[in-house]
């Protein structure tokens, strides 16, 4: 008899690789995929801790499986990823949810076939949270979900330590595959198809800096030169690391989209000293500028956080001027989350909620107009879509031009896997509509 499993993913592009990776074992263990977590025999939270919200969100999720557990006993759950790495999480987890089967955390993926094997003989919970030893592990499976596109992990883990961000925490130190494991792995994904690699660690910019081959740029470089017709993408940046040579790689090598994800996280310089970002935002501007020089029509995106402890309504300001004068593409906003164990967590002048929500609703309401405009730019071009889906709701094949825009059309054929040109009719926010020329 078939058995099934169904994977819940939390959080970034890296935890939506990483439940490739965990599918990967689970279908070398006989299991198939299905849609519905109720027909599921093993269900796995890949979570994430980076704000409060997205940890709410695994709760309330496992909670509600308490009930079918109990009637479905023999069915297994697996907590995996960067919540349960937390101090103390594990065991907090295990005390409020007892009918969880497995919690493993974010350096013992590769282990979760021995635990579910271990599991299916004892009736105790197997809780296994590994401290990182450094090491890299190569040989994945992962079974990707993602055609045309491809994930792609360089790096791993985070040296920066940020004062409010718990990655450095819950992934360890920054350590970087080999170059010619990478080479690799993208070389086969070629040959396999896919169409657009996206090249990802927590820093990329760093790569090399914990002893790796060759610097970043290098790397791109040999990437982009590799045979084939496809797209080569990258993230993320940290500013600090952003370098003339790397944007000359960009705009030498068209395979290299014209897309950046550069998170500025605020705009006041003596936020961005008390979040040790090591950057001000006139160090920040001249990235943008250097960039811009050798890649004009290059599409900036950011990452920006409000409510940072101390953040005065003059700070708020200066991070609004910034915006104003980048003029991003399109930018994730957050409203700060105190982490346990950070820094900024136990620094004083912690931002009421009230003023928080003022402030993400203004910045909002300024990115969003900045993507209209930019979005509004494309109506009545040509572009080049990768198409990547077809939205049955909208009865459209989808995919994103270089830039990062999704861009809707119809067509008779299945283009999943083709680059369309697509003439742009109207624009809508972030998305793009037009006729498949
Ligand atoms: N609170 C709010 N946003 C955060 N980020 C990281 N840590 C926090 C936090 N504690 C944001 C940063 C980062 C993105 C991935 O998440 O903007 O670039
Ligand atoms: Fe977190 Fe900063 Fe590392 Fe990004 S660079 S993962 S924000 S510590």
């Amino acid at each position: 008899m078939d058995k099934f499993y169904h994977i819940v993913t939390y959080g970034c592009q890296m935890n939506v690789h990483e439940s490739e990776k965990i599918a990967g074992i689970l279908s070398e263990l006989g299991y198939k995929s299905c849609g519905a977590i109720e027909e599921a025999d093993i269900v796995v939270f890949n979570t994430c801790c980076i704000r409060e919200n997205a940890e709410n969100h695994a709760y309330g999720n496992i909670g509600m499986l308490k009930k079918l557990k109990a009637a479905k006993r023999d069915m297994i759950i697996a907590v995996g990823g960067c919540l349960p790495q937390q101090i103390n999480k594990a065991g907090n987890l295990h005390e409020k949810f007892p009918y969880v089967d497995i919690i493993f955390g974010t350096h013992n993926l590769s282990k979760l076939k021995d635990y579910i094997v271990r599991k299916q003989s004892r009736r105790k919970a197997v809780i296994e949270i590994e401290e990182c030893d450094g090491r890299i592990e190569e040989g994945d499976k992962p079974l990707r979900a993602s055609y045309p596109n491809a994930w792609v992990n360089i790096t791993y883990g985070c040296n920066n330590f940020c004062t409010y961000c718990i990655v450095p925490y819950v992934r360890g130190r920054e350590r970087s595959r080999k170059s010619e494991n990478i080479i690799a792995e993208v070389k086969s994904l070629i040959e396999q198809g896919y169409k657009e690699i996206t090249l990802l660690g927590q820093n990329v910019n760093s790569y090399g800096n914990g002893g790796a081959d060759i610097p970043f740029y290098e790397l791109l470089e040999k990437v982009a030169l590799l045979d084939g017709n496809f797209r080569l993408r990258f993230m993320t940046s940290h500013p600090k690391d952003f370098s003339e040579e790397l944007a000359k790689i960009i705009a030498k090598y068209p395979k290299i989209c014209h897309c950046l994800h550069l998170p500025v996280q605020s705009g006041s310089d003596s936020i961005l000293a008390e979040m040790n970002r090591r950057y001000t935002s006139a160090d920040y501007l001249r990235k943008v500028e250097i960039l811009k020089k050798h890649v004009p029509d290059c599409a900036i995106t950011t990452d920006i956080i409000v409510g940072f402890p101390g953040e005065t309504e003059e700070d708020f300001k200066a991070t609004l001027e910034l915006v104003k004068k980048v003029d991003f593409a399109s930018a994730f906003t957050f409203i700060y989350s105190r982490r346990e164990g950070t820094k900024a967590a136990s620094m004083p002048d912690q931002i009421p909620e009230d003023i928080c929500k003022r402030r993400i609703m203004e910045l909002v309401e300024l990115v969003n107009a900045q993507t209209r405009v930019h979005s509004a730019k494309f109506v009545g071009q040509i572009v080049e879509v990768l198409c990547e889906d077809y939205d049955g709701k909208r009865g459209l094949y989808q995919g994103r031009n270089e830039y990062g825009r999704m861009v809707y059309f119809a067509s008779q054929n299945d283009e999943i896997g083709n680059f369309v040109q697509v003439k742009v009719n109207e624009a809508n926010g972030v998305s793009l509509f037009g006729d498949k020329v």
